[in-house]
């Protein structure tokens, strides 16, 4: 399933609408800055990495309308379609790395006629694509790692292929160890409110032939209690220099029951959700959504009353203490992450190669 991608003419976004999924599989086309912005907004689009992808294309496809425009001009049109599009959701940091990569492309080209940069910039959004597969397969591997055949390993919402571009991240070692021959159990947290690991994770690894079981929320401290888990794996939104790490809602208390019950917790992701300028996860912006998400998405009828007062954070912060490790296509950060993950960025920075 191919979730992000431009289209043949390259006019427009394709995505798969993942608030229909698993029920529906329906692409759509997205030509302007509204539909753009409001499907980030809306998770038809979503995932750290998907989003910085979808980013890239989008920004593409809007500049390219401004092809015949001077430089001034074009420039000013491009820094309003970024910042309207970066306002969209404020977690997840791929989506500001994935649009100021493309900034820097309009700017160090800014001496050639305009149409030569949005060619250029056609070439850096199907580069921040091809280099997310490259970084899931990376990351898989190494996470394949710490885990063995036969282990059972608990993942919360959907850091699977539908939330990168192939692999995924937290699910990458599972369905690359699959691909293998190994078996896993696989214990997917629905995910309140959203339901990204009933919809989304159980459906993916369901179709990938793994061994999974649903269960909600609330059940993760009796599956660890029971022995069932050998290992946690779940993705991140954003990794703060000292090894905080925001993920979705729900995450952080996954990691206190881990820790308790002696289970290694493992965030697995790419080394464009780390932002070294957030120095602890405090100053990560944590986003609030709407309150009819909790009181009546999903359901056939309200179920809650209609007046009562909801709080809503679509994330929340595990501290750097509980977690195992951080597995990057550069290798696992283990603590102190402060010099951990300083080493993956300066390898980066270098343009090293990832495995
Ligand atoms: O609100 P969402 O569904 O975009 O949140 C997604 C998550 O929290 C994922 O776990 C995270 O982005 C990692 S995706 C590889």
């Amino acid at each position: 399933m191919e979730n992000v991608r431009l289209s043949e003419d390259g006019t427009k976004v394709v995505i798969l609408d993942q608030t229909q999924l698993p029920g529906t599989e329906v692409y759509l086309d997205l030509e302007n800055a509204e539909d753009m912005y409001e499907a980030i907004r809306r998770l038809q689009v979503r995932g750290a990495p998907a989003i910085g992808i979808f980013a890239g294309y989008a920004i593409y496809c809007l500049a390219r309308k401004h092809s015949d425009c001077d430089y001034q001009t074009f420039y000013r049109k491009f820094m309003e379609y970024k910042e309207y599009l970066n306002s969209s959701r404020p977690t997840a940091v791929n989506l500001s790395w994935a649009l100021k990569r493309m900034q820097k492309v309009v700017e160090e080209q800014k001496n050639r006629p305009v149409e030569e940069i949005v060619c250029f910039l056609k070439e850096e959004s199907m580069a921040i694509q091809e280099e997310d597969i490259q970084m899931c397969r990376a990351i898989s591997e190494y996470g394949l790692r710490l885990v063995k055949d036969g282990d059972g390993i608990l993942t919360h919402c959907n850091a699977g292929p539908l939330a990168t571009s192939r692999y995924g991240t937290a699910l990458g070692p599972i369905l690359l160890g699959t691909e293998r021959g190994m078996q896993f159990h696989v214990y997917a947290d629905e995910t309140r409110p959203l339901l990204q690991g009933a919809r989304l994770t159980s459906y993916e690894l369901q179709k990938a032939g793994v061994d999974v079981t649903l269960i909600c929320d609330n059940m993760a401290s009796m599956v660890m209690k029971n022995g069932w888990v050998q290992a946690c794996f779940v993705g991140c939104d954003r990794v703060a220099a000292n090894g905080d790490v925001a993920n979705k809602i729900g995450t952080s208390g996954v990691a206190i029951l881990a820790n308790y019950y002696g289970i290694p917790f493992y965030v697995l992701g790419p080394t464009s959700t780390i932002d070294l300028s957030c120095r602890t996860g405090e100053e990560i912006q944590i986003e609030l959504r709407d309150p009819e998400e909790i009181k009546k998405m999903f359901y056939e009828r309200p179920m809650a009353p209609e007046e009562v007062r909801c709080y809503n954070p679509s994330f929340d912060v595990t501290d750097h203490s509980l977690i195992a490790g951080i597995v990057t296509e550069y290798g696992i950060c283990r603590a102190p992450y402060e010099k951990s993950l300083k080493d993956v960025m300066e390898k980066r920075a270098k343009g090293e190669r990832c495995v």
